[in-house]
């Protein structure tokens, strides 16, 4: 099998595997003990949280750990809506925002709150001026993510946290597909909150963490014991956490993402030599995650390509419902024309991607795209 599909989840990193494995087993007991048992696990939690401090550039006490990425997006568009209810209903977010964000605003809507999301051009950019423009003196926040999950196109997310500041409202970039595979440096993208989810970038599935910026109130979603400042309550899933933290670790040292930008544009020119016209970049040329390749099959239904070649596995960009294609709703935003996003497919390489593999899967989708029949 061939995986190009690290954008859904990426293989976990053997360092960070092995970082975690003596907490499966050896290393028992609850974090919050004060005694022999939990003093090491409380240790482990805090040089996990100065990993992910250290690759976000924020302080320790700046990052709480969440079960991912979902989470993290829970927790600061309802508790950031609960927290400053008084002072105003109105959140700003994108028409191509993952369901973690368009599904919690989708619930507030349901209370009350007013939502504003901002259309995309076609390479799925989000213009700031936009996002100024629908600024309201009820306006408490803006979430934008950083990089789009399907296509891979990076927001100018400095430049909609400065005109968050400008205007005193709160930011919010959902960074679970751009950490680890381009720089997320608070100091850079200048923003309050920060998601990010281990499974993205090589840790484990069902732990993330949220950055909140010192001095900034929110509520919190799970009310319990004093775990983590009281902000997320829960007993601190150890392994997990120490896995974010290696993951962390590596990514940080793992600056040079050159390998996976020259497989992906390895894969690109394969493809558009195999298939000339037939295949469309989707997304922006230059400001997309380095591993992202997003292309629609003009005329087919991805879906059916990808069935012809079963052993490369990637994501499809069209639903079929009741055996009609249906745009993804980031395609549908960025109006891309039914003949092309009908046959979009999400192939996204890492760190564990070779030349071969590129290779092989090139001549195995050129060939199930002209096997594919084209739609009337
Ligand atoms: C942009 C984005 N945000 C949030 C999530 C959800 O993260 P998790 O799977 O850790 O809940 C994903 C996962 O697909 C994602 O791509």
């Amino acid at each position: 099998m061939i995986y190009l599909d690290y954008n859904a989840s990426t293989p976990m990193d053997p360092g960070v595997r092995a970082a975690m494995l003596p907490y499966l087993g050896e290393y028992f007991g609850n974090p919050t003990s004060s005694h022999g048992v939990g003093v090491p696990l409380r240790k482990a939690i805090d040089t996990a949280r100065a990993q992910v401090a250290s690759l976000l550039g924020v302080s320790a006490d700046e990052v709480v750990f969440t079960s991912g990425g979902t989470e993290s997006n829970n927790h600061v568009i309802k508790g950031v809506a609960f927290a400053l209810a008084d002072k105003g209903k109105h959140i700003i977010t994108s028409s191509i925002e993952h369901p973690a964000i368009k599904n919690p605003c989708k619930f507030l809507e349901k209370l009350g709150y007013e939502i504003s999301y901002v259309g995309v051009d076609s390479k799925g950019r989000v213009d700031p001026d936009e996002v100024a423009s629908e600024i309201r003196p009820t306006t408490i926040l803006i979430s934008i993510m950083h990089a789009n999950n399907e296509v891979g196109t990076i927001q100018d997310v400095p430049e909609i946290s400065s005109i968050g500041r400008e205007a005193g409202v709160l930011v919010h970039t959902d960074a679970a597909q751009s950490c680890g595979k381009i720089e997320t440096r608070v100091d850079k993208l200048g923003v309050d909150f920060l998601t990010i989810a281990g499974h993205k970038f090589y840790g484990p599935q069902g732990v993330g963490a949220l950055f909140i910026k010192k001095g900034v109130t929110l509520d919190p979603l799970h009310h319990g014991a004093g775990h983590q400042g009281g902000i997320r309550a829960g007993t601190e899933p150890v392994a997990l956490i120490v896995g974010l933290g290696k993951a962390a670790e590596l990514a940080e040292k793992d600056s040079d993402h050159s390998h996976v930008a020259n497989l992906r544009d390895r894969l690109h020119a394969g493809l558009s030599e195999g298939l000339g016209d037939d295949v469309v970049l989707l997304g922006h040329r230059t400001d997309r995650l380095s591993n992202t390749l997003c292309v629609g099959f003009r005329g087919r239904i991805g879906g059916e390509v990808m069935a012809g070649c079963p052993d490369v596995l990637a994501s499809t960009g069209a639903a079929c419902h009741s055996g009609k294609a249906q745009r993804s709703a980031t395609l549908a935003a960025m109006d891309i024309p039914e003949e092309v996003a009908f046959g979009a497919v999400r192939l996204s390489v890492g760190r564990f991607s070779t030349e071969a593999e590129i290779d092989e899967a090139i001549g195995k989708l050129v060939k199930a795209a002209k096997a594919t029949p084209v739609i009337g």
